[in-house]
């Protein structure tokens, strides 16, 4: 799709959901013309960005705010670690970040915080005219979304979620054979967060010290166990889809000629977290904790054309990481779990071939020109690509790879998770936050080697 399109398609959708104020052409910024960048929330992901961005020439950190003074002083030392000039640090209070949006005069901000400030934060910097990339996930409700929604078409502000899993490479690498045909026509796709996040969940509440060594959330807790794990206690859904079903939703094209049709969600019993507790921690008050979330939660995804999607989140029991992928058509499938790739008349009759060496014959483009670039960044090399994504199409004026639609109809998956659950497994229909878009809309999203 050209800009030119990308217009008129983002008009056609603003005009239907809300009034758009302006179809002004987007900012392009000049070789040697720095982009100003504001990090909100330096936390331990704010700390890996604040990393990525310190080593671009392209971009000044010209902003940091956080509310901690341990993480603000952390980020001050990487900067000037980096030799880079000191940027504005607003902080002292959780309204800092209106004073930054206020004052600083940052062109884009990245949005490093909590879930439940994600959608106020969106909203309010796309309102200010500071483009917007923001960590996964858009909004908590179904009303965020739509409002986070309604705020990019009125203000035509670009915003992207830094969907990372997106750029990992053997989910690139798959994305190419997709698109080579080589899985013949794709019907199912599965991906989730599978992750043991017991020691992510509870810390001892010391600055610094984010993973394990206590059973202590919320207020007594520190970087995620002080926010996140409440979401464990009161909400029972799939309560973290976009690195599973980012790279679901671009191989099945969604919202360009695809589209969510329905969802069902199952939770199991939880037991996990009360276990984690009670068996290393038997005296601690938080074994009367009860946590709502099931160990293992499943939802199932229907699309326009057909495709079924099944997501896993399954983040309080033991186990090893796993995204647990699948991709299948009618030519053959990749499986993440067993790294095995079969092609019909090219793999062995119902044999398994190693995916890595199909994936080495179909390295994508992005990852054969910035694999050495990406070496030392996080998450594997796809920290580096995510943010390159954001900052070069930014730079260019060009349209979002992962866009508003992307952003929150992937994060939305998890308000109505959690009704599909509460409504004893209904199957709610999808709403289409796209109004119709989708069916014209043409995919963008990493086809060739910029970013
Ligand atoms: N894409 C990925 O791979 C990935 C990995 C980790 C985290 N994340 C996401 O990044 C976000 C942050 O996670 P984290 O692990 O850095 O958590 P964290 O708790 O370590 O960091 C959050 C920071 O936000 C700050 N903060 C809280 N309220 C604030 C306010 N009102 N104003 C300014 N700052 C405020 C906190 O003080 C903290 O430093 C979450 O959305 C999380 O899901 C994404």
């Amino acid at each position: 799709m050209n800009r030119r399109d990308f217009l008129i398609a983002s008009a056609a959708g603003a005009a239907s959901v809300a009034p758009l104020s302006s179809l002004a052409k987007p900012r392009v910024w000049k070789r040697g013309e720095p982009l100003k960048i504001g990090v909100l929330g330096v936390g331990m992901r704010g700390q890996v960005h604040l990393k990525e961005l310190l080593r671009r020439d392209d971009v000044a950190i010209t902003a940091i705010c956080d509310t901690d003074p341990y993480m603000i002083d952390k980020a001050l030392e990487r900067i000037a670690k980096a030799g880079k000039p000191k940027p504005q640090v607003y902080t002292g209070d959780g309204d800092a970040w209106r004073r930054m949006y206020a004052k600083s005069g940052i062109d884009a901000v990245f949005i490093v915080t909590p879930w439940e400030l994600h959608a106020v934060q969106s909203i309010e910097a796309m309102q200010a005219k500071i483009a917007v990339a923001c960590e996964v996930v858009a909004g908590i409700t179904l009303d965020d979304h739509w409002d986070v929604l309604r705020a990019q078409l009125r203000t035509g502000t670009p915003y992207m979620l830094l969907e990372n899993v997106c750029y990992r490479r053997d989910v690139l690498a798959a994305l190419h054979m997709a698109r080579k045909g080589l899985f013949g026509e794709i019907v199912h796709l599965e991906g989730g967060y599978q992750h043991d996040l017991r020691a992510v969940k509870f810390n001892s509440g010391e600055p610094g010290k984010p993973y394990g060594g206590g059973y202590e959330f919320g207020e007594k807790g520190w970087s995620e166990a002080r926010w996140r794990t409440d979401h464990s206690v009161r909400r029972n859904g799939e309560l973290y889809p976009s690195h599973g079903i980012g790279p679901c939703a671009m191989q099945a094209n969604i919202h360009r000629g695809n589209r969510f049709t329905r969802l069902t969600s199952y939770a199991s019993k939880a037991r996990g977290l009360h276990d984690y507790i009670a068996k290393n921690a038997p005296e601690h008050p938080n074994t009367k904790v009860a946590f709502k979330l099931g160990d293992v939660v499943q939802t199932h995804l229907a699309c326009e054309n057909g495709e079924t999607i099944l997501l896993t989140h399954d983040t309080s029991l033991p186990r090893p990481y796993s995204l647990g992928f699948r991709v299948q058509g009618t030519q053959g499938l990749w499986m993440d779990v067993n790294k095995g790739i079969h092609i019909e008349g090219q793999s062995k009759p119902h044999e398994w071939d190693a995916a890595e060496d199909w994936f080495a014959k179909h390295d994508h483009p992005l990852w054969q020109r910035f694999a050495d670039a990406a070496k030392e960044s996080g998450h594997g090399g796809m920290d580096f690509f995510v943010v390159n994504a954001f900052v070069e199409a930014l730079r260019r004026g060009e349209p979002m790879p992962i866009d508003i639609y992307d952003a929150v109809a992937w994060s939305a998956i998890t308000p109505l998770s959690e009704q599909s659950i509460a409504e004893g497994n209904r199957t709610l229909d999808f709403p289409d936050f796209t109004d119709g878009l989708w069916a014209k809309r043409k995919p963008i999203f990493a086809f060739d080697d910029r970013y």
